[in-house]
């Protein structure tokens, strides 16, 4: 009986040993995997570098292009949506708590047989808790010249398209938003007709969800308009009409945003190539948080709007007497801004 004890007891000490030498094995193989993708990652960014390479969390680059920022309130999260320029071909969506880091989301809608997909612009419609997307519907000739509308109720997709048209019987082609945090009213400015000789401004509903016939030409030229106000002076960027090639953007002001609005020059400040730092404007982001902290998104194609195109994201000065102005830098962080008593907490 005392030998069957001992011998029990010696089976149980071995089957403690193994059992601790797999989990030594299995803790080993977690913390190799783990090390390996950590390694994947991109490395933890706390600055812009306007024109640099700029990678998503899983270490891929940020294909995201001529889209805009929104930052969910109810989430404290950046969201930034884009055209996906690679497979499958449609809109992406990343995430961000700080504007630096961002996680890809994923393609939230895919294009499908569309011929020209671009532009997409999210608005966030607190009241309904929907997302509506905007985005500029084409043929492969930039003929139909319409805008098409697409609708989520997450941040992260997938939208669904509901409709497309020209916006009151006008072309329709770049499109830049601007949602008004007094009144909660939203615009699209549309290069118009005559194919982008002109640039009209609509005025949508309050669900986002339609035009309204509030719709004005307001007399400024071209391409990838991108909408500011500050001290009751609403700031109108657009660029040339040159495709992917950059060109001198032009700003605009004007006491009401259907205008009338003055042609004011170019705001790039040094801009030896004279081509808005080689990039186009697409959005104006108004980082909340910050005083009159107005983030130029703007589009590097390398003339040919590939899904490696780079971002040249940079601050956009509102001068003592009232110039919009756009200096370069080859590094910055949103320490060059004033916070705002509350913040968005991180
Ligand atoms: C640009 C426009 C882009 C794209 C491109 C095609 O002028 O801003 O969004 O349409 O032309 O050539």
């Amino acid at each position: 009986m005392k030998l069957k004890i001992r011998d029990m007891k010696t089976k149980t000490e071995h089957l403690v040993i193994q059992v601790s030498l797999k989990l030594v094995l299995i803790s080993l193989l977690l913390f190799l995997f783990s090390s390996v993708a950590i390694s994947q990652q991109s490395a933890g960014f706390t600055s812009f570098k306007p024109g640099g390479e700029w990678l998503a969390e899983d270490g891929v680059h940020i294909d995201c292009h001529g889209g805009n920022i929104i930052y969910v309130e109810s989430l404290k999260t950046y969201y930034w949506y884009g055209e996906h320029r690679g497979q499958p071909r449609g809109a992406s969506c990343y995430s961000s708590k700080d504007l630096y880091n961002w996680r890809k989301e994923g393609v939230v809608l895919e294009k499908g047989d569309i011929q020209t997909f671009e532009r997409p612009k999210v608005i966030y419609d607190e009241i309904n808790k929907r997302y509506v997307m905007w985005f500029h519907y084409d043929g492969n000739n930039y003929t139909i010249a319409e805008l098409g509308i697409a609708v989520s109720d997450s941040p992260t997709g997938p939208f669904i398209i509901k409709d497309h048209y020209r916006p009151n019987g006008h072309e329709s082609r770049d499109i830049g938003m601007y949602f008004d945090p007094g009144t909660k009213k939203a615009y699209i400015g549309y290069a118009a007709d005559h194919t982008n000789l002109t640039i009209r401004m609509v005025e949508l509903s309050s669900d986002y969800l339609s035009i309204t016939s509030n719709d004005v030409d307001i007399k400024a030229h071209c391409e990838g308009p991108g909408i500011l106000k500050k001290g009751g002076i609403f700031y109108l960027l657009t660029s040339g009409c040159s495709g992917w090639t950059p060109n001198p953007a032009t700003y605009y002001t004007a006491p009401d945003i259907m205008g009338p609005y003055t042609d004011q020059g170019h705001p790039f400040t040094g801009d030896a190539g004279n081509n808005s730092f080689n990039s186009q404007p697409c959005y104006i982001f108004k980082i909340p948080g910050y005083k009159d902290a107005y983030l130029y998104m703007g589009d590097r194609w390398n003339g040919g709007g590939r899904p490696d195109s780079q971002y040249v994201f940079l601050p956009i000065t509102i001068t003592e007497d009232g110039k919009m102005e756009l200096h370069w830098y080859n590094e910055w962080d949103l320490s060059i801004f004033t916070p705002e008593r509350t913040r968005p907490a991180r």
